[in-house]
């Protein structure tokens, strides 16, 4: 879908989410509730394969590495001690005109992506202008990029400083001064800025006054440091060795857009690995470069990746960094490497009163261990999936086909099967296949149209192979495999049938990439 503009491919990742049943919206019948979506047939087999792919990846393959699956539900001083009570908050304004709220750090990053846009239309004009044109050359030195990258470098800097020294009242006269209107009511009457806490909360108890208040976690790790020592001792781990978990967090979030990019329920992929303090740098490195290649596996292509080294950094961490994807809106976040000092596991022994030091028997010496986290959002790593794999083909014959290239490994269906027509015993013999098959694989099984468009239905699911039944194969017993992106026939065996696939399909055929 190249002359497609990316606003409008992005519609179509949508609807194609919602035709073939990979992501509704959350109770569509009452319209809906915002941010929130449930995954379809097809797309929590999607979801449920990228989350075997990770857990075997990081559980599976290395030996000092095991998973847990701890409560959402936490005692409510988990989050004092991790920092969520006080500082998990987003800088809210509301317009008093549309009475609708944002979220002040978005409407002046938003106001800089114009200024931003200004200067690629520039560059785009001047590309069209000149002959051996250098973009970097003309950035450096055009008076109107040059006049705009200043005041962005400005705005930034303000902002960011305003930040730091939680100014609230700059934040708003930030907002004034660059004259940001409410984009629904193009109003300036704008309310004071506000910190508002993202944390869900809701109340545990039978009986209102005993009631107290707990929150659904906003992440999954305190999980994992509050089990840390648990794991330890029972697993006789030894330092450096990682605890990985997969599971739902809540987050409040305010400007809530973008499909399942930005979600008040999403699911969370985190491991934190537990390290001899002062080794904390080398593993940051090896687990950024780690999880790097773990992604380039997937095949959506080197270019779509980059890091973006944190400048600012949280109270907690002494290096940070994302691995950005490109959405079809742009380079963002789809996970974060943090090396998260010995914060949060101090925080606890002190909140706690519990001691939760490692006793090192090479150093012979106790410590707290030093964490360096990988922390990746499901929901953003299928979206990132689904908008690569989406096509658009105009066939020889001028017709089109709308396939979803899912890596093979991952696909919600890994074949589909063909009786070519629904007598003469080829229904009976492609049942017969499929049995045998689905202990191994999930198979879909498709007797209805005609073949064309059986294989149209299967590319638009993102099956890899189609395997047809026809007279042929009640004579020599074998079928027709028709491969999913290049449309290409082999004749093979049906005894062959398991072997090709799990070649082909199996998560191993995956794994074996790292
Ligand atoms: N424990 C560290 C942590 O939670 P984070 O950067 O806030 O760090 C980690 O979140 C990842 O979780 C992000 O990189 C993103 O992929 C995912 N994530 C965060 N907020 C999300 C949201 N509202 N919707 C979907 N995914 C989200």
């Amino acid at each position: 879908m190249s002359n497609i503009k990316p606003e409008d491919f992005f519609k179509n990742v949508i609807s194609h989410s919602k035709e073939y049943g990979f992501i509704f919206q959350s109770s569509e019948i009452y319209d809906g509730l915002s941010a929130v979506y449930d995954y379809g047939q097809l797309g929590t087999e999607l979801k449920k394969n990228i989350r075997d792919y990770w857990w075997k990846a990081m559980v599976q393959l290395n030996e000092n590495i095991v998973g847990i699956d701890a409560s959402i539900f936490m005692h409510p001083t988990t989050w004092k001690a991790s920092g969520h009570v006080d500082a998990f908050n987003d800088p809210l304004i509301d317009n008093k005109d549309s009475k609708k709220r944002y979220r002040a750090d978005v409407l002046i990053e938003e106001h800089i992506a114009k200024i931003e846009d200004k200067i690629k239309k520039e560059v785009e004009k001047a590309a069209k202008r000149f002959e051996n044109f250098d973009e970097a050359v003309f950035i450096s030195t055009n008076a109107r990029v040059k006049e705009y990258q200043e005041k962005i470098d400005f705005i930034n800097t303000r902002f960011k400083t305003a930040l730091n020294d939680n100014n609230l009242e700059e934040v708003k006269q930030i907002i004034v001064d660059l004259e940001i209107v409410d984009p629904i009511s193009g109003s300036r009457n704008w309310t004071d800025v506000r910190q508002f806490n993202l944390m869900f909360s809701t109340s545990m108890g039978s009986v209102s006054e005993d009631a107290n208040t707990i929150y659904l976690r906003p992440e999954t790790a305190q999980g994992i440091f509050v089990n840390y020592l648990n794991v330890q001792k029972t697993g006789r781990m030894k330092i450096p060795f990682g605890i990985a978990q997969t599971g739902k967090a809540f987050r409040n979030e305010i400007v809530a857009r973008q499909f399942i990019f930005r979600m008040r329920e999403f699911e969370q992929m985190e491991m934190q690995f537990f390290v001899r303090p002062g080794t904390e740098m080398e593993w940051y490195e090896h687990w950024k470069q780690t999880r790097l290649n773990w992604h380039l596996s997937l095949g959506l292509g080197k270019e779509k990746y980059r890091f973006h080294d944190h400048l600012k950094l949280a109270h907690y961490a002494n290096a940070a960094a994302d691995i950005e994807y490109e959405f079809p809106f742009g380079f963002k976040e789809l996970e974060g490497i943090h090396s998260r000092t010995d914060f949060d596991l101090k925080q606890h022994e002190q909140f706690s009163g519990k001691k939760l030091q490692y006793f090192d028997p090479e150093l012979n010496q106790s410590y707290v261990p030093y964490v360096v986290e990988t922390s990746v959002g499901l929901d953003r790593l299928f979206l990132s999936i689904l908008a690569s794999a989406l096509k658009e083909e105009t066939l020889e014959n001028g017709e089109t086909r709308t396939v979803l290239s899912i890596p093979a490994a991952l696909a919600p269906y890994k074949a589909a099967i063909f009786p070519l027509v629904k007598k003469d015993g080829l229904p009976e013999l492609a049942e017969s296949i499929m049995k045998d098959l689905k202990f191994d694989f999930n198979i879909a099984y498709d007797e209805k149209d005609t073949v064309g468009k059986r294989y149209r239905r299967q590319d638009a699911y993102g099956t890899p192979y189609c395997i047809t039944v026809d007279h042929q194969s009640l004579e020599d017993k074998t079928v027709t495999v028709r491969h999913r992106d290049t449309m290409l026939q082999d004749r093979i065996k049906i005894d062959a049938l398991p072997a090709f696939l799990e070649e082909r399909v199996g998560i191993k055929s995956l794994l074996k990439t790292l």
